[in-house]
């Protein structure tokens, strides 16, 4: 950022001025700092505008004082325009009022707020906009509506982390955003399913940490540019498509803290740039793929928290080459102990000669695979219901428990109690 910033300021002179300058160089020094400091001024209503937030006479070099305020210019002439606006950790104070916005946004490509938690977001967005990015600010009950955002059609980068956002689904926002190449909405609370179809070419996604839900839809994988794909901690269920063999490109794949049923598609082995895959805390099974293995660009695996099962079919060079490896929490897994040391203290038991878990573990791999589901209906609103289905289903079995003990425990006391009062009667 603070680069950026520089972009609009003098050249640094300093080397120049090293030797003593002879009449001549003088003049020629002279010259050269006419004309690289003869850069135009500030458009008259855009200093105007920038009145409220900073009090320099040259917005476009602020860099020297140490306002949260960074504004950035072009070189256009007569009049340099602002091009770039961003606020971090602002005062309380901090209000942006149309008036302000509106002179800038003929010009302005990029606005970005970091932990401007009091400051209402501006009534209007410049529709001019390439880049926005909001993290962490604007008032809670305020947050960013879809529709709102929906406005800047001509966004390439759109960021919002720690934002609520409102509306009905990804698929409001993103509606008339052609030229959308990175997306992130994180930690949003946003609703709704994955798009059935995304009319841009994103090559980053990041929609981790809302509450989506519904299934991975096959149309993702159209999305042939895709780099990174991350969709950890939503709600979404069925299968993972098997075409996601289709996005060549990919390098981070997150799927992790999901419902995410069935098995590893085998067209993942075809993913052969991806660096980064974290299934865990899903509902996968069958048995772990031992294509991984063969995978050359795989530094981080992460399939912990499943229903996985069988013999793992790693040996330790491959684990060990890994940075990051997990297995833990998957009780129908084991590993054979010929090929790997129970050293590596992968979290899961060895196997015996028939390849099942040396040791029995907790019965919840029974539970869960009778709890699995194979819904994966592509209609918009019938799925979800399975699972809300399941959860009532398991917490009616703990109310009737529940009432069965209680119930088991009047009887006892009142038996208590009759027996008490038969005994003082005797004693009597
Ligand atoms: C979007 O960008 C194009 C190309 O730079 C420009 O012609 C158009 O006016 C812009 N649209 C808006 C709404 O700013
Ligand atoms: C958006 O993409 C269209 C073509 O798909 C192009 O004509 C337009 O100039 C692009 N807008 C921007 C701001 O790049
Ligand atoms: C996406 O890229 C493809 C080629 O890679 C191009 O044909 C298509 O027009 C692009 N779509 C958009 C919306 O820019
Ligand atoms: C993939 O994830 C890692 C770790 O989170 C990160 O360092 C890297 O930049 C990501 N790559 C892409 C293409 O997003
Ligand atoms: C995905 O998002 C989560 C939560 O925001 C983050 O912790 C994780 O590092 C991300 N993973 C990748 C591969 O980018
Ligand atoms: C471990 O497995 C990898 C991949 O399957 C294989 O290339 C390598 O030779 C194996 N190493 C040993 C020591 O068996
Ligand atoms: C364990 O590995 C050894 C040596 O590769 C093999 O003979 C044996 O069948 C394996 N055991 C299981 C349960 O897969």
């Amino acid at each position: 950022m603070s680069q950026d910033l520089f972009k609009c300021t003098n050249l640094s002179l300093r080397s120049l001025t090293m030797k003593q300058p002879q009449p001549l160089f003088h003049l020629f020094f002279l010259l050269l700092i006419a004309t690289v400091s003869s850069s135009s001024p500030l458009d008259p209503k855009q200093l105007k505008a920038l009145k409220i937030l900073t009090a320099t006479k040259d917005p476009c070099n602020n860099h020297t004082n140490h306002s949260s305020t960074t504004i950035t210019c072009d070189d256009a002439s007569p009049f340099r325009r602002v091009t770039s606006l961003s606020f971090a950790s602002c005062s309380s104070s901090l209000s942006l009022p149309s008036k302000t916005l509106k002179p800038l946004s003929t010009s302005l490509l990029s606005l970005s707020f970091l932990n401007c938690p009091s400051l209402s977001p501006p009534k209007h967005l410049p529709i001019s906009l390439r880049s926005f990015s909001a993290v962490s600010s604007f008032h809670r009950h305020h947050g960013l509506s879809g529709v709102y955002l929906a406005r800047l059609v001509n966004l390439t980068h759109l960021s919002i982390f720690s934002v609520p956002v409102s509306a009905s689904g990804l698929y409001v926002v993103l509606g008339n955003m052609r030229n959308i190449t990175s997306l992130t909405i994180s930690s949003s609370n946003l609703p709704g399913k994955i798009p059935k179809a995304f009319h841009s070419n994103l090559t980053y996604i990041d929609l981790s940490n809302n509450i989506l839900t519904g299934p991975l839809r096959p149309s993702i994988t159209l999305l042939t540019d895709l780099k990174s794909l991350n969709l950890s901690r939503n709600s979404l269920s069925g299968e993972i498509p098997n075409k996601i063999g289709d996005l060549t490109l990919l390098k981070n794949l997150s799927l992790a803290s999901n419902r995410f049923s069935g098995p590893v598609p085998s067209s993942v082995s075809s993913l052969s740039q991806l660096t980064h895959l974290d299934l865990c805390g899903n509902r996968l099974n069958g048995v772990v793929p031992s294509f991984f293995s063969g995978m050359k660009s795989l530094r981080h695996l992460n399939l912990a928290d499943n229903s996985f099962r069988g013999v793992l079919p790693f040996n330790e060079s491959f684990i060990k080459n890994l940075e990051f490896f997990q297995v833990r929490g998957n009780s129908g897994l084991c590993y054979n102990n010929t090929v790997l040391s129970w050293k590596l203290n992968l979290g899961i038991a060895p196997c015996d000669k028939y390849g099942l878990p040396l040791s029995s573990p907790p019965q919840k791999q029974k539970e869960e695979e009778e709890e699995e589901e194979d819904d994966y209906d592509d209609d918009d609103d019938g799925d979800g219901d399975g699972d809300k289905k399941e959860e009532k289903h398991g917490s009616t079995n703990k109310v009737v428990l529940g009432v069965a003990i209680a119930l088991s425990s009047f009887v006892f006391f009142i038996v208590f109690l009759i027996l008490l009062a038969k005994w003082s009667l005797l004693l009597k």
